[in-house]
């Protein structure tokens, strides 16, 4: 596995994998692995291609009051973990690297940018767009590998590659949970014992609302039942509970819980073979939002 810093390094680097016959796979994160950054590792080695991972905590996808200085950071952890998932090559850029002085051009998505996530994070999918066009446009990869646990990113990554011809296919990989049911996330480590068992209401609550929607309930139902759950557990407040189509018709909530929050979501109609239960299809533009 190469570390490289400069983009420079990153292109050469790049070329002798296509000059070896490689096709490229590229798994953007900001770092502080665990499970959920490996297996999107592990599916794109598995898909036979060469796999770069770029570790970056991106700045312009904070806002003012968020956690960018917290943010976890272990970088020799992380070139260690990528190591053992076959990485071949781990981008680790500095700020100036990817927004040197003078920057001044962003990506900014439309409608989907501005619900939900975008809604409660101003600026959020835009600081995503701006580093995921650039981190293609340096890698040129043939596929990109992005998590469902961030549905409506996967839905705004989409958007642009479409929209802009990047010419790259998007990946999405299934959420990867603990064994208690919640959702692995770098932030994760900013919950004390019991913020974590409040925090496991949310994996539950949608679950809730998944059995709902499986025994052929409408949306309204569908939400209300999450809510339930996620009101009867008093350490939490709800930030929004919403059926949208992202990556496919999805139950997605946000809640606050300490000061950590935490987002999570379902993919409605999932199954072999196509929709699962008596539940009414959810159309491209069905939203049902709650606060
Ligand atoms: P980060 O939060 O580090 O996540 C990197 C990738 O890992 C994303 O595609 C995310 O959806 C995926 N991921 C995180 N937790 C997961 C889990 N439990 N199961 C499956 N996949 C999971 O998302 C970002 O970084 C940034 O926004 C980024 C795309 C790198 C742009 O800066």
């Amino acid at each position: 596995m190469k570390v490289v810093r400069g983009a420079a390094e990153l292109r050469e680097a790049v070329a002798e994998l296509r000059e070896a016959g490689h096709a490229i796979g590229l798994v953007p994160t900001m770092g502080a692995f665990h499970e959920g950054h490996l297996a999107l590792m592990r599916a794109a080695h598995q898909a036979g291609d060469a796999v770069v991972v770029s570790l970056f905590v991106n700045p312009t996808q904070f806002g003012p009051d968020e956690d960018l200085e917290r943010y976890p950071r272990d970088e020799e952890r992380d070139a260690e973990l990528a190591l053992g998932a076959e990485v071949s090559v781990l981008f680790i850029p500095t700020v100036e690297e990817i927004y040197p002085t003078g920057f001044d051009t962003h990506v900014d998505p439309g409608r989907l940018a501005t619900i939900l996530e975008g809604a409660a994070r101003p600026g959020h999918f835009r600081g995503v767009a701006t580093v995921c066009t650039k981190l293609f446009a340096l890698v040129l990869p043939d596929r990109a590998y992005f998590g469902r646990k961030d549905a409506q990113q996967v839905a705004v990554i989409r958007q642009i590659v479409r929209d802009l011809g990047l010419g790259v296919e998007i990946v999405p990989c299934p959420t990867v949970r603990d064994e208690d049911g919640l959702a692995l996330s770098s932030r994760n480590v900013y919950l004390s014992a019991s913020d974590r068992g409040a925090a496991l209401a949310l994996p539950r609550a949608l679950e809730a609302g998944l059995h709902v929607h499986r025994g052929g309930g409408m949306p309204d139902e569908i939400v209300a039942a999450t809510r339930q759950v996620l009101d009867a557990e008093s350490r939490l407040s709800v930030d929004y509970i919403a059926i949208a189509d992202l990556d496919g018709p999805t139950l997605a909530a946000a809640v606050r819980v300490g000061g950590t929050r935490l987002i999570d979501n379902v993919l409605l109609n999932e199954g072999e073979g196509g929709p699962v239960g008596a539940g009414p299809p959810i159309g491209p533009s069905a939203g049902v939002g709650t606060r």
